[in-house]
């Protein structure tokens, strides 16, 4: 492809646009159980108007585009007053979850490089179930990773496991409030009680439960609901947490691009900063990974907080908590499937013994509905947590929608039991436990990706309609192989359109 010769005229471009979206997923309105939070078309056409209109500034220099920094110092400290950060606390405004997450670990890290010359391999805690993104921090910072098992039921970790797992290179420990994967909250208060006795840096991942939780508890406390049997404390009421990662463009229904790091002390987040002065040009001194940073998240998320306020959130945790109540219910009806442990939030897992999930996830697919297909993984003490679907409620929609999703899904199981046993058979399941990623070359990934119907096209991949036996497949490979495999379809998904 090559630019055009002479531009195209708006309506004509905004219209060809709108085409590419054409095989898109439809979010709208509680069917895709994944990737998008509504709020609701008002605040949705608010959010938009306001990205829109900050898109063009830089939040580079503060000193430039003053604006940036007052909504910047306005977002944090909704969140600060939100999460119990004590005065003198402080936060960055980032990208995503995982911008928030680099952050907490760069400043965990550099404190350790500054302050404990013993620390020469770095290493960080967690559970199994922390988020992808720390391994991504570990990756990029060069901090070794110490995984521990979670309950086979509960998924939850063990407070003491965790703390036993700490040695004199450990820089940071992590836990979830609540884990993606199955929407399990890690026991934050005792994790927090050990950390703080021992002058450890603790770091809580409330990316997807930090804006939501504390008006779940509200509404509990309305409803009469037990202290004992309410949301736990996860946040800076309790001293040992240090950090914190909260998602706005997850249960906090803004535009993408919005996540707030908080930090108990300005050194901590000094540490996550970036400076540099050595070279020719300006001086750089970054907050974020970002250096220059739209402000168009920034307007984004700070005018969906506001024109949805404290009752507009309330009101949508009441919505989806309801919603939650229901399917949780009439999931646990369906003979042969299982929620997995006991979900505190509106996201959560369902696996089976004896029907074949992504059968099932396939079967609501073609019903019209998106729920999202999870692979089995072997912890590193080889303990199994099983292959599920997971599904993460974010529209209002839903709660309208329980009735019709659960009479799709009972049938969807029963078609799904009819369908064949696509796992690898033993030779080749065999086989592929026992590959190393090594040895595949990318024509050897790209044909075993067409051997199950995966081709890459000019429009991107087509995936066949059904993706049973490609993610069984995939299950029945070491993570390594996985990876590797599914970086090379990606690779091949970004080729240049000449
Ligand atoms: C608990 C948790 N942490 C981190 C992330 C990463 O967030 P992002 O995708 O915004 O980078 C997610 C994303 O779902 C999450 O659920």
């Amino acid at each position: 492809m090559t630019l055009p010769s002479q531009g195209i005229a708006r309506d004509a471009l905004l219209t060809q646009l709108e085409r590419y979206k054409g095989r898109d997923v439809d979010w709208k309105g509680g069917r895709t159980f994944a990737y998008t939070y509504d709020p609701g078309a008002e605040a949705m056409a608010v959010g938009k108007i306001a990205f829109a209109s900050f898109l063009t500034e830089n939040a580079l220099d503060p000193t430039v585009y003053p604006s940036l920094m007052r909504l910047e110092n306005e977002i944090v400290g909704i969140c600060a007053s939100h999460l119990n950060l004590p005065a003198g606390g402080v936060g960055t405004f980032t990208s995503g979850g995982t911008e928030s997450i680099l952050l907490a670990v760069k400043s965990a890290r550099d404190i350790a490089r500054a302050t404990r010359p013993e620390v020469t391999r770095p290493n960080m805690v967690m559970p199994v179930t922390a988020h992808a993104a720390f391994h991504k921090a570990a990756a990029y910072f060069d901090v070794a990773l110490v995984l521990v098992e979670v309950d086979a039921v509960t998924f939850r970790v063990d407070p003491d496991a965790l703390d036993a797992a700490i040695d004199e290179q450990t820089v940071l420990v992590v836990a979830s409030s609540p884990g993606y994967a199955h929407g399990v909250m890690d026991p934050i208060a005792a994790i927090a009680a050990r950390c703080h006795a021992r002058g450890m840096l603790f770091h809580v991942d409330a990316c997807v439960g930090g804006w939501m939780l504390p008006f779940w508890r509200r509404l509990q406390a309305a409803e009469g609901v037990p202290a004992a049997a309410q949301i736990p404390e996860f946040d800076f009421a309790l001293p040992g947490v240090t950090s914190l990662s909260v998602d706005l463009h997850k249960y906090g229904f803004c535009p993408k691009g919005a996540s707030v790091v908080l930090f108990r002390t300005p050194e901590l987040r000094a540490a996550a900063q970036f400076s540099c002065s050595n070279w020719t040009g300006y001086t750089v001194v970054n907050p974020s990974v970002q250096s220059s940073k739209s402000g168009g998240p920034l307007a984004g998320a700070w005018s969906v907080l506001h024109v949805l306020g404290d009752a507009g959130y309330l009101d949508i945790t009441k919505q989806l908590r309801d919603a939650t109540i229901a399917l949780l219910a009439g999931i646990s009806a369906i003979e042969g499937l299982e929620i997995m442990g006991s979900p505190e939030m509106c996201l959560f897992a369902f696996t089976s013994e004896d029907v074949d999930v992504f059968h099932v996830a396939d079967e609501m697919k073609e019903r019209g509905w998106y729920i999202q297909p999870q692979l089995s993984h072997v912890g590193p003490t080889g303990q199994r947590y099983p292959g599920n679907v997971h599904l993460s409620l974010n529209s209002a929609g839903t709660l309208a929608r329980v009735p019709a999703f659960l009479a799709d899904l009972r049938e969807a199981v029963v078609a799904a039991r009819q369908l064949p046993d696509v796992r690898p058979d033993a030779e080749l399941g065999a086989m592929l436990a026992a590959a190393s990623e090594t040895a595949l070359s990318g024509e050897e990934i790209a044909g075993m990706l067409s051997l199950v119907g995966v081709a890459v096209g000019a429009e991107g991949a087509e995936l066949p309609t059904r993706m049973a036996a490609i993610n069984r497949m995939l299950d029945a490979m070491p993570p390594k192989m996985e990876e590797a495999v599914l970086g090379g379809f990606m690779s091949s998904l970004y080729a240049p359109t000449r």
